[in-house]
């Protein structure tokens, strides 16, 4: 597998599309909007006091549908929001009017990503928020597509004010190595599962270690003087590793390949080799990589939990689950939007329906015994300031 060829959301938006089934990542982006509105506030500042043209904003991991849009509307609401305010202060006071910042917004994620349907929408996506903002007129904003890995450089240095990434970071720029040479040492699971060997479980911790941290490093030689940062990624609240709550995502679905694997509809060879390049980290994981990278501070950092099924917003329910075979489909289609390219590379097409179908039951039982929920972890952070060769880890 080579992650940045072959990962991308389903394109589109018919039934099976990213764009059609990615509520569950819509619900996180509004969970951490008063984040979100802190950090714009703190990137539209710097960028005013430095005098730059535009305050430059790039969504990392955007991918296509109407998620994508919504974190430029995010932005840009709270950009007139203070806009709105200031015209408000040096209306009681004798002032300068205010000076509207105009907002350059990047839209990155791999080559592999539907920017075509990004691109499509924005007519409709400008004239309607146009329509929708009224009296709290938008500041002037221009929009890019901005294809390429974010565990590569994106950007010259000190050019962005705010990067926002949601849902991405716990994908990894690979499968660990050994895995990838096609060793059979962690049989029958595409993840981290109970009968995962430590030796395996280690591979994928240094996996996110070292990208994690190369992530840190890049983004901060592209941010700008106290840019900001806001990442939401999925996590583990379990503390035994081998029972973190995504994996049993990842677990229900290996057996229901193992399922087709004991009918002959796929090799069990295919199974043993196929491995996902994701790890999802504790909150202290997190925290401890980006304390160790020594170029950030964390201005705000929790852990959400989000019900599996995004159509169940019943946050306060305890273990409720009112339809598990309802959900368990809920789920299913939330999962194959994410995972079907990789499925289909590796697999073939032609398992991909009785596959979902098969993960859909196994979740309903799954939901039965325990309404399992997906943690998220929010961070924001504020670049450092450090001296050139410490960002670059140079100095004598
Ligand atoms: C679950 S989607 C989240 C999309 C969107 N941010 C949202 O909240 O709906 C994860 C996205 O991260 C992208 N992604 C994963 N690894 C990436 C990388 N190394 N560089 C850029 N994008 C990446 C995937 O292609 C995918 O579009």
């Amino acid at each position: 597998m080579k992650v940045e060829r072959d990962l991308h959301m389903n394109r589109g938006d018919g039934e099976t599309s990213y764009a059609a089934n990615s509520r569950l990542q819509k619900k996180s982006i509004l969970k951490t909007r008063p984040v979100l509105h802190k950090a714009v506030a703190a990137a539209h500042a710097s960028s005013l006091s430095s005098g730059a043209g535009a305050m430059v904003v790039a969504d990392l991991g955007c991918s296509s549908g109407p998620n994508t849009l919504l974190v430029v509307s995010e932005v840009l609401g709270a950009v007139a929001n203070l806009h709105e305010e200031q015209a408000a202060v040096s209306g009681v006071r004798p002032s300068p009017p205010p000076r509207v910042q105009h907002l350059q917004f990047f839209l990155n994620d791999l080559p592999g990503n539907d920017f075509n349907l990004v691109f499509q929408s924005l007519e409709v996506f400008k004239k309607l928020s146009a329509k929708e903002s009224g009296e709290a007129a938008l500041p002037p904003y221009y929009v890019a597509g901005l294809p390429g890995s974010f565990y590569t450089r994106l950007f010259p240095d000190r050019c962005v004010h705010l990067f926002h990434s949601s849902y991405c970071l716990m994908w990894r720029s690979k499968v660990p190595d050994e895995l990838a040479r096609g060793a059979v040492i962690n049989e029958g699971n595409m993840y981290i599962w109970e009968d995962t060997p430590q030796s395996v479980v280690k591979l994928y911790q240094r996996q996110f270690q070292e990208d994690l941290s190369l992530f840190l490093k890049l983004r901060h030689r592209e941010l700008a003087a106290n840019g900001q940062m806001v990442l939401a990624f999925l996590g583990r609240k379990n503390r035994d590793v081998l029972r973190g709550e995504v994996s049993y995502t990842w677990g229900l679905l290996a057996q229901a390949l193992q399922s087709l694997v004991k009918q002959g509809r796929v090799e069990k060879a295919k199974l043993d080799s196929f491995n996902l390049p994701f790890y999802a980290p504790s909150i202290d994981e997190a925290r401890d990589v980006i304390e160790q990278s020594g170029v950030f501070d964390i201005s705000h950092i929790q852990l959400f939990e989000s019900n599996w099924d995004p159509h169940d917003d019943l946050d306060d329910d305890g273990d409720l689950v009112l339809d598990s075979v309802r959900s368990g489909a809920n789920v299913a289609r939330a999962i194959r939007a994410v995972a079907e390219p990789l499925i289909a590379r590796h697999f073939g097409e032609h398992v991909l329906d009785e596959l979902f179908k098969m993960y859909a039951r196994n979740v309903a039982a799954h939901l039965q015994k325990v309404k399992t929920k997906y943690p998220v972890i929010v961070l924001s952070l504020k670049a450092r300031r450090v001296p050139k060769c410490q960002a670059n880890g140079n100095c004598h």
